[in-house]
């Protein structure tokens, strides 16, 4: 689709699928409530689960939302970027958008197509990741294509999602910031822009891969699933003396390292990075386990990361949300 003719379906009650700098997200108008309930069809959404607002800066954010010093602050670190807020919502944001509740996830997103579209439709566009409800995030379009089938609406093609995984997502609606989703930007981070300490909802994540009790609605255990039964384990050495790996499963290294593996088995590998660096990993995760799904076998084996607080955190928090077992 041409970026003219994704102006014309948003500023129509359409809905499209754009990239955005983590994943590609399903974009409407958070304006229309007629191409919101689109998103919630096609997503399989629950209307319980409320929608991310992607606007082209603060001041625009500031029309939605009522922004604060933290807010301010933040987006001037790390906007444009894939750190999202959650703020109290303004009049002008419908209730379809924020699922009734009182508050809006506003981001401003780097990713060059998206702000030109953002630009031109001089409107704030709402955008789940544009994939089924609870299933693999797309970094790809051909993601959403083999997800969506017949019913993939147009969408802007804009390579392979340079992060990979989703926004890191603040709750700043209370006088303690608080993290409510893991993401590329740390807490450390926002920690050190704030200058003072940043809480962790409900993702607190163990080294083991542990998640306590969620309160954001879309953080439920069970997300980012491939349809292929995933089993995770705790750390590599573990996965790899296994019994429960099977002829033809599909085994997730970290980094290509094929002399840790006896050939015994017949067995696919996937791998994560040529590097091992943690952004290559993170760039790669849905990508490969998306690949994984393709390939139509019985069951993924992946591992867990040493935790580091940053992207290998998040990583650690998507992988326990998609498994199916754990080890
Ligand atoms: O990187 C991203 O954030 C991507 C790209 C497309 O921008 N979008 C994305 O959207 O991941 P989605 O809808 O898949 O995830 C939004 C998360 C959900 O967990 C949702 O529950 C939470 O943000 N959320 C949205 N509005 C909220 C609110 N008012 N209060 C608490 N959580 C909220
Ligand atoms: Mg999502």
């Amino acid at each position: 689709m041409a970026l003219v003719d994704c102006v014309h379906a948003l500023s129509n009650d359409d809905i499209c699928i754009l990239p955005t700098e983590t994943v590609y997200g399903l974009a409407c108008s958070a304006f229309s409530a007629e191409a919101i309930s689109k998103v919630y069809r096609l997503k399989g959404r629950p209307s319980t689960n409320p929608l991310i607002v992607h606007v082209l800066n603060h001041s625009f954010a500031e029309e939605i939302s009522f922004t604060n010093e933290y807010s301010r602050k933040l987006a001037k670190a790390f906007w444009p970027g894939p750190l999202t807020f959650i703020l109290p919502k303004k009049k002008s944001i419908p209730d379809e958008i924020t699922a009734g509740l009182n508050s809006v996830a506003v981001r401003s997103p780097s990713h060059p197509l998206f702000r030109k579209i953002l630009e031109q439709v001089q409107l704030p566009l709402a955008a789940p990741s544009a994939n089924p409800s609870n299933k693999l995030s797309p970094t790809k379009f051909e993601n959403a294509i083999a997800a969506f089938g017949k019913n993939c609406p147009p969408f802007l093609d804009g390579g392979q999602c340079d992060i990979g995984i989703e926004s890191t997502v603040l709750n700043l609606t209370s006088t303690s910031p608080s993290i409510s989703r893991l993401g590329p930007i740390s807490k450390d981070a926002i920690e050190k822009v704030l200058g003072i300490q940043v809480g962790c909802e409900k993702t607190i994540l163990k080294q083991t891969g542990e998640i306590k009790a969620k309160q954001s609605p879309g953080q439920g255990q069970r997300h980012y699933s491939p349809n292929t039964p995933l089993f995770l384990y705790s750390t590599m050495e573990q996965m790899l003396q296994s019994n429960a790996i099977n002829e033809s499963d599909i085994l997730i290294m970290p980094r290509a390292k094929p002399s840790l593996l006896s050939p015994a088995k017949k067995i696919h590998l996937l791998y994560l990075s040529s590097t091992g660096e943690p952004k290559e990993i993170t760039k790669n995760l849905f990508k490969v386990l998306n690949d994984a799904d393709k390939l139509k076998q019985k069951r993924i084996h992946a591992s867990l990361f040493p935790s580091d607080d940053g992207l290998l955190s998040a990583v650690n928090d998507r992988l326990s949300r998609a498994a199916t077992e754990r080890f």
